[in-house]
């Protein structure tokens, strides 16, 4: 486990979801499906499809959503970092991308992305950190992007019903007083038993073990890190992959579900966009109070995985 602690501030959140609805319903009538079998095993009603907008979009529109909720002055920024598996172009970055679109013209901005599937957002929080940390950058926008549909094989009903497209975004800057801790980490797998070609793959039963032992494990390691009783935790926000593996993992750390902020219902799995979608959605919802604690905790392809301890 790759624990460590840090500090920065969270300064706004943003997300964008398109407006195109697929319901379970309509599912139904292109494969073999049902809305019992999907709602029951899944928790999932429906998921937003783009029309006619592409990952670069969607995280230009998230970030937007979050510098004019600050009322933030984007100069300011000086890092991007764009978690996606599903960027439109394979150069440049989506990053660029959206550095373009907001236009971000200043000397001395980098923008870069990263692939690390559903937990890509908290290893972006993780990489930005470190790099105020070190004192070079100063504001940071990280963003988790993805136009799922894209890659999403209509005909094979193990993967079509579960995913959605979004991006969710947040700007962060470097403030000592607010604690944060990671414990990131990729687990080998030499059976590929999740991966992407030109269609998402997946061995799902394998990948919901998988995910049901690591949330608790990840969430552990970031509250025995930093000494934190679970009480002390205002909410949990989950990758929201599937309600059964969040109900596993209320069971298992033994908080109830109300503890676990959960919108997969209306989205599906949105991959790196799941987490900072759902925290900001959590945010227009519930007030935090200054010092109030909130984990992050998603798992993906690689095997990826980790968790993120937030101090509002
Ligand atoms: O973002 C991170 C990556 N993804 C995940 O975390 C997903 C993790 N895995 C899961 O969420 C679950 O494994 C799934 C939702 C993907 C599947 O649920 P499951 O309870 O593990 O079902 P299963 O794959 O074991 O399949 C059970 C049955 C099979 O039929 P038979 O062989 O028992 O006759 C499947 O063919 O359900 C069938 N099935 C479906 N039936 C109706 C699979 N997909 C569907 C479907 N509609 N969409």
């Amino acid at each position: 486990m790759a624990l460590d602690k840090g500090c920065f501030k969270i300064v706004s959140t943003g997300h964008f979801t398109p407006e195109g609805v697929l319901s379970n319903h309509d599912l139904e009538k292109i494969v073999d499906t049902t809305d019992e079998w999907i709602t029951s095993r899944t928790g999932i009603k429906e998921r937003r499809i783009v029309n006619g907008k592409n990952t670069s979009d969607l995280a230009t529109i998230a970030a937007m959503n979050a510098i004019e909720k600050a009322n933030y002055d984007k100069d300011k920024i000086d890092l991007i970092i764009v978690a996606t598996f599903t960027a439109e172009l394979r150069s440049p970055s989506m990053a660029c991308r959206v550095q373009a679109k907001l236009g971000l013209d200043k000397p001395g901005i980098l923008a870069f992305d990263i692939n690390a599937a559903c937990t890509g957002f908290i290893y972006g929080l993780n990489i930005a950190e470190k790099m105020m940390y070190s004192g070079s950058y100063k504001s940071a926008l990280v963003i988790g992007a993805e136009v799922i549909s894209k890659f999403t094989d209509y005909k094979d009903r193990n993967t079509c019903v579960l995913f959605g497209d979004g991006a969710g975004a947040m700007i962060i800057e470097k403030d000592e007083s607010k604690e944060v801790i990671f414990n990131v980490q990729t687990k080998s797998d030499n059976d590929l038993i999740l991966y992407v070609d030109d269609y998402v793959n997946m061995n799902g039963p394998k990948v919901y073990q998988f995910a049901s032992r690591v949330i608790k494990s990840s969430v552990n390691g970031v509250l025995e890190y930093g000494n934190i009783d679970r009480s002390q935790i205002k909410k949990i926000i989950p990758h929201q992959a599937n309600i059964r593996i969040i109900q596993s993992a209320s069971k298992a750390l033994k908080m109830p579900m109300e503890s676990f902020y959960v919108n997969i219902h209306k989205y599906g799995n949105t991959s790196a966009a799941s987490i900072p979608i759902a925290l900001d959605e959590m945010l227009e919802e519930e007030t935090m109070e200054a010092g109030d604690k909130v984990i992050l905790v998603g798992f993906g392809a690689g095997l990826t995985s980790g968790a993120c301890l937030l101090t509002f």
